[in-house]
């Protein structure tokens, strides 16, 4: 997507073949900033404080960070060292996991003097597979937005809900949810998107209001709390997130507060959809609730927050007396019932396993 005329992605290999380059988003969207990353620790450092994240932009930077411990020494014992450090530094996007198997089995399979170039190779596949998955979500949802609008008799505007980021930023390019909304503004359905802040760590407000912005796409931020109302009132015409994993069954985990905007959407009879690349699937789960590991992070992540302040600085303030605990779970589990339809790649399917089955009878089991 394109930054003030120029086009980036989130993650890319140094020029110099030494580093990787990413967008820094704990500077968003106060300041537009690269990092070089160099190391395994420092990719590890970069996932666990949100340097980078987005469940598919995480699997990317762990996919380089594999690249760059097997440029130190690509021998067994290291390559597995890096696989056990980046796996344990988010537990809940399973794109992680996807993504260090994967590179390991790669790294493995090749001899001794082309891992590292198959290790570049594999990561550069990764992030090329997602920007081709996240436009063909981009494709599919945009045909169900262009449904909505049809029903809507093309009269005003249509109207999504989005939660946490989900967009180009989350992942290497397009982003997953904000994908068919960007294709839809793109070929002209007068798309307006309400974004939810998503406390604690304020996503919505930081970066998804930055990249629509960015992009011209009209938009409307609001408190967590208000999407009930917004959606008792007709102002809403569909729910569109993320996942950071869903279960073969069509569980769906994402950003804490996913769930509430699904029961709130059940009630009024508004659709609820989910931009699933199938990097997100973890096809071997059935029970979100009790299988997903949800991540529990700093608790100072709620009794602080960071903003701008008048001298167009960052600052840091408190928002809770001192010595009042604070828990910090950072996702949450939508169960498949309250899903309308996932949006994956191969197309849209009921978030079920049977819906799953019919798209990636490979990953399901159902295949010959
Ligand atoms: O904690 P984060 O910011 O990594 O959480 C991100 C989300 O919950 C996204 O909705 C999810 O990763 C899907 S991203 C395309």
């Amino acid at each position: 997507m394109k930054v003030d005329g120029v086009s980036y992605r989130t993650i890319w290999p140094a020029a110099d073949g030494a580093a990787v380059e990413v967008i820094d988003q704990t500077r968003l969207p106060f300041a537009f900033v690269i990092r070089r990353l160099t190391t395994v620790a420092e990719i590890a450092a970069a996932i666990r404080t949100m340097v980078v994240r987005g469940a598919p932009l995480i699997g990317a930077a762990a996919g380089y960070g594999m690249a760059l411990a097997c440029q130190a020494d690509a021998a067994d014992t290291n390559i597995d060292r890096a696989h056990t450090t980046l796996l344990a530094t988010r537990p809940t996007a399973v794109n992680l996991k996807w993504a260090l198997d994967r590179m390991r089995k790669g790294i493995r399979a090749a001899p001794p003097e082309s891992r590292r170039r198959e290790a570049y190779r594999t990561a550069a596949l990764i992030c090329d597979e997602d920007v081709a998955a996240n436009r063909a979500i981009g494709e599919h949802g945009h045909a169900l937005i262009d449904a909505l609008w049809t029903k809507k008799r093309r009269q005003g505007r249509l109207n999504v809900l989005t939660h946490c980021n989900a967009g180009w930023l989350a992942t290497v390019d397009w982003g997953t949810a904000l994908a068919p909304v960007y294709r839809a503004h793109d070929a002209g359905v007068p798309v307006h998107v309400y974004v939810d802040e998503t406390r604690p760590r304020n996503q919505g407000a930081r970066l998804t209001a930055w990249e629509l912005l960015k992009h011209g796409v009209p938009h409307t931020l609001i408190a967590d709390n208000a999407g009930g109302h917004l959606l008792q009132h007709g102002a809403v015409d569909l729910v569109l997130v993320g996942t950071d994993r869903t279960t073969g069954s069509g569980d769906v985990a994402n950003k804490i507060g996913t769930y509430l905007k699904a029961l709130a959407a059940s009630d009024n009879g508004v659709p609820f959809y989910v931009a699933a690349p199938s990097s997100s699937i973890d096809f071997g789960l059935d029970d979100g609730v009790r299988q997903i590991p949800i991540e529990e992070r700093d608790a100072r992540e709620l009794t602080e927050i960071e903003g701008e302040v008048a001298t167009g600085q960052t600052a840091v303030v408190r928002l809770a007396p001192h010595g009042s605990p604070a828990l910090n779970v950072g996702f949450d589990v939508t169960p498949a019932r309250l899903v309308t339809a996932l949006i994956t790649e191969r197309g849209v399917c009921d978030a079920s396993r049977a819906g799953l089955a019919r798209l990636f009878p490979e990953a399901t089991g159902s295949g010959a």
